[in-house]
């Protein structure tokens, strides 16, 4: 039905694209988020088309948050990379009641008795949305924690997001929680891709993922994704109670647990939180959206500062997983993989099984303790479970139906792939081939992970690349990269043409100035991941500078124990590895923090001890704790005697407050100290 409204002056059309966005984002708010619309679906329609109209007669009228937006606005090209504000964490998970029991005793231990809030665990995809004077100006994905991807084009689509706060809400405001996809929009999206020939998505949370990295907004509009708020950070948190700002948050707009479902809800001490926790291990079969367990955390915003952060994860919450899902198939055959470090695991070749949505063909068996443990035979029965890892594993094995004659699996004594006696370290379950330098898989997978995205990032070489470029000889280690010529990629054949050898020449080159800390981790030192890379790469400043470290100082960083100082120890031992260094630094790979990783340095805090406490709105924690040392100061963590002042964000707690003030130690806020630092 072509509907046609009349053309109106500027004056007018402006003050009625307000009205008409104003009612529809209400009636939006009244459908999706309260479930009680007050006008039919063709009223609603009907409103929207006369907005379209005006917007296509005045598009200079058309604001980014308008309702037309819902249905999805212009192509995005690329989501850029954003850094969060505060970091974005992950919860600890627990897998038993018992592990709860210890987190609630250690919080009460530390922080004496406290009041919890219990949510669901919503399994789909972390957001972080800015508002600034109640518009939306932002939505991120989690990303790495540090910084995410801005999908703002697409959040804007999902109906329960509101676009504009209402009843005042602070000025400058981070609302997170999670994008999901409904179980039943999830079912009909996929009858429908049967339907056209197309394969099944294998499950919500992925879908929802994949939903939110679609280009096209006006696809997105068409999933129909939710979502749930379950965090805010603002300088000026409407209470000092996470329930109750929640529950402002719900009077913003935002969709929050409804406490009335017992979607969210309070408990006073352990057996409160066992009866949530009972109630939804029944209950969540029959919610329409998939939930992977609940979230504990303390209420008090001043209890969770005292009591602080892990590297990735609060102090102060607890997911418990629900019981992953369980089923019996055959044991067809082991395979035994040889990783980049040299581990070798079993893996389990199955008689394929439907799980929890997914069929599952592989499983892994961890090791050769695993194997006795289980006492596993060719041919066996097995039970295989899927938990909130995305590798299924066996957990045991059903003797009655062992069929007669079956032959036990054998852990190899040699390396599978290259023959070498396999050796185990006192104390680790795994074995390793020891022949680093020799042994096919390992040297193809120690290349595989260097040109990896979070490594190096050489795009256009991958897995298959890679191992193709190995066979032929061209590479034996990581530094071979940087000798390879187009002509010799061109004459690999077939597959490689002129674009995406040039692709690949060009991401080598590229791949020079990736920073430091990104090539300390390519490096695949053994228990060296990102975060720990970071740290060092910080700490050391250049690889020589780490390559002198004795054992202490490396231990003295932050993060780093006696197995990671030894692993880093042995790696420099190795003449081989010390020539591969050398040779990337010779072809210009980045070995020292490059010139914009290299931090200021001042001396104007010098001889101080600074403490940091609460959330701040320019920094991220470890931000302004590298400020501190940046100009000469020392980071503590506790307030006494020796601290010369504190900084306080949002959020610090009373305690820290008190003491303080007890101590006659100075306070300022995060202004008052960047002027502090300011040249
Ligand atoms: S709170 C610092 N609450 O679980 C705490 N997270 O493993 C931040 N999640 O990335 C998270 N439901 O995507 C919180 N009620 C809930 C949640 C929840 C799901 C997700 C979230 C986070 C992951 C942590």
């Amino acid at each position: 039905m072509g509907v046609i409204f009349a053309r109106m002056e500027r004056d007018q059309a402006a003050k009625r694209i307000t009205e008409l966005g104003e009612q529809l984002e209400r009636h939006n708010h009244l459908y999706y988020v309260e479930a009680r619309p007050e006008i039919s679906d063709q009223e609603f329609d009907f409103l929207m088309k006369e907005l379209e109209a005006l917007e296509k007669q005045y598009p200079e009228l058309a604001s980014p948050n308008s309702p037309t937006q819902r249905v999805g606005g212009d192509i995005t090209k690329a989501f850029p990379t954003v850094a969060h504000r505060w970091p974005m964490l992950s919860l600890d998970n627990s897998y038993s009641r018992e592990e709860v029991a210890d987190f609630v005793h250690r919080v009460e231990r530390e922080a004496g008795p406290v009041r919890f809030v219990m949510e669901l665990k919503y399994d789909g995809v972390a957001i972080s949305l800015a508002y600034r004077n109640g518009e939306l100006v932002r939505g991120v994905t989690r990303g790495d924690g540090e910084q995410g991807e801005d999908i703002t084009a697409n959040v804007r689509t999902v109906r329960t997001i509101p676009l504009h706060l209402r009843d005042q809400p602070p000025a400058d405001l981070e609302a997170r929680g999670e994008i999901i996809m409904g179980l039943r929009e999830f079912e009909s999206l996929n009858l429908e891709r049967e339907k056209q020939g197309e394969e099944r998505f294998a499950n919500p949370r992925n879908t929802t993922a994949g939903t939110l990295k679609l280009q096209d907004p006006k696809l997105v509009a068409r999933r129909r994704l939710q979502n749930f708020i379950y965090d805010l950070y603002t300088a000026t948190p409407p209470s000092r109670s996470h329930y109750d700002n929640i529950m402002q948050a719900r009077a913003w707009g935002f969709r929050t647990p409804d406490p009335h479902k017992r979607f969210i809800a309070r408990a006073n001490g352990l057996e409160d939180i066992m009866d949530f926790i009972a109630h939804w291990d029944k209950a969540r079969h029959g919610l329409d959206i998939a939930i992977d367990g609940v979230v504990i955390k303390v209420d008090d915003l001043g209890v969770r500062e005292d009591l602080g952060l892990r590297a990735k994860s609060p102090r102060w919450a607890i997911a418990y997983k629900f019981p992953a899902e369980n089923k019996a198939t055959r044991l067809n055959g082991v395979e035994f993989n040889v990783g980049r470090t040299g581990a070798v695991t079993p893996v389990a070749l199955l008689e394929p099984v439907e799980l929890a949505g997914t069929t599952v063909k592989r499983a892994s068996i961890h090791n050769a303790d695993q194997i006795a443990k289980l006492d596993l035979h060719f041919g066996d029965m097995v039970q295989v479970e899927k938990g909130g890892e995305i590798i299924p594993k066996i957990t045991g094995v059903d003797l009655a139906r062992r069929p007669a004659g079956a032959v036990a699996v054998r852990y190899p004594a040699n390396c599978p792939e290259c023959g070498t006696p396999l050796v185990r370290d006192e104390g680790e379950a795994q074995h390793y081939c020891p022949n680093e330098h020799g042994c096919p898989p390992q040297i193809t997978r120690r290349i595989e992970h260097f040109v990896g995205r979070k490594a190096m990032d050489i795009g256009g070489l991958g897995g298959e690349t890679v191992e193709a470029l190995y066979q032929a000889k061209l590479i034996g280690n990581v530094a071979d990269l940087y000798d390879l010529k187009q002509e010799q990629l061109l004459a690999m054949g077939k597959g490689w043409g002129e674009r995406s050898t040039q692709l690949i020449i060009e991401g080598i080159a590229a791949s020079r100035s990736v920073p430091f800390e990104r090539v300390l981790f390519a490096l695949g030192i053994r228990h060296v991941g990102e975060t720990v890379a970071k740290k060092i790469a910080r700490e050391a400043g250049s690889i020589d500078r780490l390559a002198a470290m004795a054992r202490e100082e490396l231990t003295g960083i932050s993060e780093v124990g006696a197995v990671i100082a030894d692993s880093i120890i042995d790696f420099f031992a190795a003449e081989g590895n010390r020539r591969i260094v050398h040779r990337l630094r010779e072809a210009g790979v980045q070995m020292t923090g490059s010139a914009n990783h290299q931090r200021p340095q001042s001396g104007l805090l010098k001889g101080l001890s600074v403490v940091v406490s609460g959330v701040f709105k320019t920094f991220t924690r470890d931000g302004i704790k590298l400020a501190i040392e940046d100009n000469g100061g020392r980071v503590s963590g506790s307030i006494s005697k020796k601290t010369s002042f504190v900084v306080a964000g949002a959020d610090m707690g009373p305690a820290k407050l008190a003491k303080a003030s007890e101590l006659g130690v100075n306070v300022i806020d995060e202004e008052a100290f960047r002027r502090m630092i300011e040249p």
